[in-house]
């Protein structure tokens, strides 16, 4: 059995249709394989591992989910059938063979019991059937090139049974849109070759021939192979007319042992488990990974051929676990919101800071039209700030290289290429679309650069200069990004001269109100106004960044930089004050010829949850405007499953407002329930003191609390999905696109910094917190800056904000900022009132 001991579930939760959380181990459990749609797990890091499916499927890469995927897992398949990976087990039954799944999929074989568990960079299936339990775990160990998965079968029955195992990988192409679109050059060049060795240890040897030389993918696993199949066709039988659920070969004692120098690879391997007795278990590990050799692969293939590595290799994993989760730990009174926030919060923005917006059952990390985000990693490298400072600098570095020389930023880059430095790692995301339109006179109509990309990064550099306190990072020269320049010919600057020209680029770059330009779309990519259009979302996010611009000068000592950033501050807050206001909130955008867009004489798209939200957390809307706005939008937005980024949604496709025209109103950017938005509410409820409203908003969107309405949410319930459908959709209340959502960073960075108000600050660790008033308080544990922090709030006169005092290993301080330590464990008691 592997090493980790498991401690026992809450039984009670297991009678939940889908399945239940067990806080205790860290997973959810999920007790059908029947889930409404497809519900994924994340393995690995983007550097080797990828997304592994509730019924055993796995999309693996390496680097680079379109140049270097390793499986052939296609989404869009039904849930039934065969993608990329499964295990056969087949029991003797008297002169053929019975066999099963224990994912389910593809045999489809009827089980006694089935469980997936649902764990941290790992899935564990528990099932049962033919009087034998088959456990097997997938993870990546940290670290390592290498899919591994520990299967191992018990007799629960009583009476020997002779059983074989028959686990097998589909390959991809490494360029996984070519797998897709090249029927002609990709089967003539995948080859798979089989490797047996003298003990009777095998492997699978499986590339593209163009990179025979340089990354070969392997299969193999730590016992002997008495038989294989490199081949789809033979190993499917009759060519093919034998299926993915009933392959012909497995009516065999024996594989054909066919390798394979075209067509479609396969890596299926025959393992004699032998009779097993009762209470008996045969435990087996395969392994898929990628090297460039498998010279360069024998060390890893020869580790993991020990079963104790393979225990150990999963401890370490679960360590990784424990160590990033323990920066904050809270007990509040509300169960779910402690499941997300101790767990599957910072877990998923893990998992984004790893995967940006590129590999998911959603986003299928095909050709080039995505890659690394700017605006979407600049903003989940927050949700991991606390969590992991230095490993979020690295990305956050990359970030910073491809920001242009005039201070706006590319949208987005390719990993590999990046590594490559090819010059042209980076593009200009769907603005390059349109950047060729121009008028009758030959004038550009739309901008070919994004109006927010680079003010996230200023953010991004604060909140870890905040958490770790080096300032010193400021000094270190990064490129900026000039295409077809490689990175030593292009001119360089200091991290604080990137932010510099971030905001001076935007201080250049105004419309007719003096508010920042839209560029070809903000925040709201779906909202494409022709070139000249003012967003009042990049004016709000220009000021937040320049707040926080402002701080660090301030840190610095440069108070003549603070002085002109302070004087940038007010001309735009100015501006917006003068220009913005509806008359019951505020407007979100103003087209070139100075026309309102989310105003109440608008007949679509009349007011935006951004709108509200940002003016609020950057501080430009003031007085009543700040609380009028925020109501205005809990009036029209508000729906029990979450706020809408919109409202009423446009009835059809208009060109002239473009992308977010082309979906059905209550759908996505159009007046659907865009989750993204909903934790800016949650950050302005509280900065505005009201943190009954600040909850309410958490809840209504905490999928951990949807655990019991999934046929209505469908989505998985441990992970914020992008959107759920609004009122004014026949659906209202379906989630889509899990996993890979801004939601995740902000939920969490509204739930710890916000709503608990536990943040890091040059000075200290803020306790601010702004909770419902039905709370007595929570307590937390916080690592900073090398020092533990237990937290206890007492809420005795049932208030949401206003720390009445503030005591810290026993003395009172004059502020709501603990001090910075350095170490050991200190006691900070705080008393609202
Ligand atoms: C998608 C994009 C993100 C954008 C959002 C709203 O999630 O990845 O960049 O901000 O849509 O349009």
């Amino acid at each position: 059995m592997t090493a980790t001991k498991k401690k026992p579930a809450v039984k009670a939760k297991a009678s939940k249709k889908y399945g239940y959380f067990d806080d205790a181990n860290k997973e959810y459990v999920l007790t059908t394989p029947a889930t409404p749609i497809k519900w994924c797990n994340y393995v690995g890091t983007l550097d080797f591992g990828g997304i592994v499916d509730t019924t055993g499927g796995t999309l693996v890469c390496k680097g680079d989910p379109a140049l270097n995927r390793i499986t052939k897992y296609i989404a869009q398949m039904p849930n039934a059938d065969f993608k990329a990976s499964t295990v056969y087990i087949r029991v003797k039954d008297g002169k053929s063979y019975k066999f099963f799944s224990p994912f389910y999929v593809p045999t489809l074989q009827k089980l006694d019991k089935w469980e997936c568990h649902i764990g941290l960079s790992y899935s564990r299936w528990i099932a049962e059937a033919f009087g034998l339990r088959v456990q097997v775990t997938i993870f990546v160990p940290t670290k390592s090139n290498t899919l591994l998965q520990d299967i191992q079968i018990t007799n629960i029955a009583g009476g020997a049974k002779e059983v074989d195992v028959i686990p097998v990988y589909e390959f991809s192409h490494f360029e996984a849109e070519k797998q897709l679109t090249n029927a002609d050059w990709v089967p003539q060049t995948m080859t798979l070759k089989a490797h047996p060795e003298k003990d009777g240890h095998l492997v699978l040897e499986q590339y593209a021939y163009m990179k025979r030389d340089y990354a070969v993918n392997y299969v193999t696993a730590d016992c002997k192979i008495s038989s294989f199949d490199g081949d789809r066709r033979v190993f499917l039988g009759c060519n093919e007319m034998g299926s993915w659920q009933h392959p012909l070969s497995l009516d065999n004692k024996e594989l054909s042992n066919s390798e394979c120098d075209r067509g479609d690879n396969i890596a299926a391997l025959m393992i004699h488990a032998g009779k097993i007795g009762a209470k008996k278990t045969f435990r087996t590990c395969t392994q898929l990974g990628q090297e460039q050799s498998l010279k360069v692969a024998n060390k890893a293939i020869k580790k993991y051929r020990d079963l104790k590595n393979v225990d150990k290799a999963f401890a370490e994993l679960a360590a990784f676990w424990d160590k990033y989760l323990e920066t904050i730990q809270v007990k509040t009174p509300d169960a779910s919101f402690n499941t997300m926030v101790n767990v599957h919060n910072p877990r998923q923005c893990h998992t984004t800071k790893n995967w940006s917006r590129y590999l998911s059952l959603y986003q299928l990390g095909y050709g080039t039209s995505r890659g690394i985000g700017y605006r979407d990693s600049t903003q989940d490298l927050m949700g991991v700030m606390s969590h992991m400072p230095e490993e979020a600098l690295v990305l956050t570095k990359n970030l910073i290289s491809v920001q242009r020389p005039e201070g706006n930023a590319m949208h987005q880059y390719a990993p590999l290429a990046l590594e490559e430095d090819t010059g042209s790692e980076a593009n200009e995301g769907d603005s390059r679309e349109k950047a060729n339109a121009v008028d009758a006179q030959g004038n550009h109509l739309y901008a070919d650069w994004y109006g927010d990309d680079h003010l996230w990064i200023v953010l991004t550099v604060a909140s870890y200069l905040k958490e770790t306190g080096k300032m010193e990072l400021l000094d270190e020269e990064i490129p900026f990004y000039e295409k077809g320049k490689k990175r030593a010919e292009r001119e360089k600057g200091t991290i604080l001269e990137h932010l510099k020209r971030a905001l001076k680029f935007t201080r250049e770059h105004l419309g007719k109100h003096n508010l920042p330009l839209l560029g070809f779309a903000d925040w709201n990519d779906c909202m494409n106004l022709p070139l000249g259009a003012e967003s009042t979302f990049n004016t709000a996010l220009y000021a937040k960044a320049l707040l926080e611009m402002m701080d660090i000068e301030e840190h610095l000592g440069d108070t003549k930089a603070v002085e002109m950033y302070k004087g940038w501050y007010e001309d735009v807050k100015k501006a917006f004050n003068e220009s913005a206001w509806d008359g019951k909130w505020w407007v979100r955008w103003f087209d070139k010829d100075g026309n309102a867009y989310g105003t109440n004489k608008a007949k679509y798209g009349k007011i935006y949850c951004n709108g509200q939200s940002w003016p609020v957390i950057s501080g430009i809307a003031t007085g009543a405007h700040a609380e009028q706005g925020m109501d205005s939008l809990n009036k029209l937005l508000n729906t029990k499953y979450g706020v809408k980024s919109s409202t009423p949604g446009y009835r059809g496709f208009e060109p002239s407002v473009g992308g977010i025209s082309t979906y059905p109103p209550g759908a996505k950017e159009n007046g659907g329930i865009f989750l993204h938005t909903n934790p800016w509410v949650m950050i302005a409820e509280t900065i505005l003191g009201r943190g009954d409203n600040a909850y309410n908003y958490y809840c209504q969107i905490n999928p951990a609390a949807k655990n019991d309405i999934l046929d209505v949410f469908e989505s998985e319930p441990y992970c914020y999905p992008q959107n759920i459908l609004g009122d004014e959709h026949k659906q209202f209340g379906m989630g889509r696109n899990a996993w890979l959502s801004g939601t995740s960073t902000w939920t969490y960075q509204a739930a710890t910094q916000y709503i608990l108000g536990i943040r890091a600050s040059y000075n200290g660790l803020v306790v601010d917190p702004c909770i419902p008033t039905k709370w007595n308080g929570f307590d937390a544990v916080r690592k900073f800056r090398g020092a533990t922090y237990e937290i206890s709030v007492k809420n005795p006169k049932h208030v949401s904000k206003g720390v009445a005092q503030m005591i810290v290993d026993g003395q009172e301080i004059d502020s709501n900022v603990a001090p910075i330590f350095t170490k050991g464990t200190h006691k900070v008691e705080v008393i609202l009132g």
